[in-house]
């Protein structure tokens, strides 16, 4: 089995009738997992492949509030973010053909969850990894430290602690899991490609 991270350049492959779902049925792919779990990664390759807007939700965050998320963090703490996580969360989910990536705490909201049941047309997908098939990603991305660094990452314990807290959460509002520890960032977007076009698994 392949034990490529999802940092791999690949070459991308057009969409092609038989990737795309069916028209009306879908139109928001929202990816959601744990930090380094590839949301970003795969989330960018899976619109390219299925011709939709790619949207990070922490990117927008950013570009719209005009600092970094840790640069947020610091300066006015995580429930200041959070906040600022809804808002935005709430003001993309109106956004047809789109691939959607949250930030890895997203889902800890009670009213974010909420939000992404009720949106119709939309597919939540859960991509999973073990803890610590996680740090390592984390760690090989982090190339440029200031712009890849992410406070809640700083302490492991902690870390480690909200992983297992969130875990159901991410289960809870997925309509499909994609077990991504042994995967390519290919194989990753493949399996989500297969996965949307499942039925959604029961809860
Ligand atoms: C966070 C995850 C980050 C970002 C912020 C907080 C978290 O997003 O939203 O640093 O609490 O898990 P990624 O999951 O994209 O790294």
């Amino acid at each position: 089995m392949s034990t490529a991270t999802l940092d791999m350049p690949t070459k991308p492959k057009p969409a092609t009738n038989s990737t795309l779902p069916k028209r009306g049925t879908l139109d928001r792919i929202v990816l959601t997992g744990f930090m380094g779990s590839g949301k970003t990664t795969a989330g960018a390759l899976l619109a390219e492949r299925l011709g939709w807007n790619f949207i990070d939700l922490d990117r927008e965050i950013e570009t719209r509030d005009g600092r970094t998320v840790p640069q947020i963090f610091a300066e006015q703490g995580e429930p200041h973010f959070r906040h600022l996580e809804s808002l935005t969360l709430a003001s993309l989910l109106g956004q047809r053909r789109i691939v959607l990536a949250l930030g890895g705490g997203a889902p800890e909201e009670l009213g974010n969850r909420l939000l992404l049941e009720q949106t119709p047309h939309t597919a939540v997908v859960y991509l999973s990894a073990n803890f610590d098939t996680l740090v390592a990603r984390c760690a090989s991305q982090a190339t440029d430290p200031a712009a890849t660094a992410r406070p809640n990452l700083a302490d492991l314990n902690l870390a480690e602690r909200r992983f297992r807290l969130r875990r159901p959460h991410y289960e809870r509002i997925a309509a499909h899991t994609i077990h991504t520890t042994d995967l390519s960032l290919d194989q990753t977007v493949d399996a989500v490609l297969t996965a949307i076009r499942q039925p959604k698994s029961p809860r």
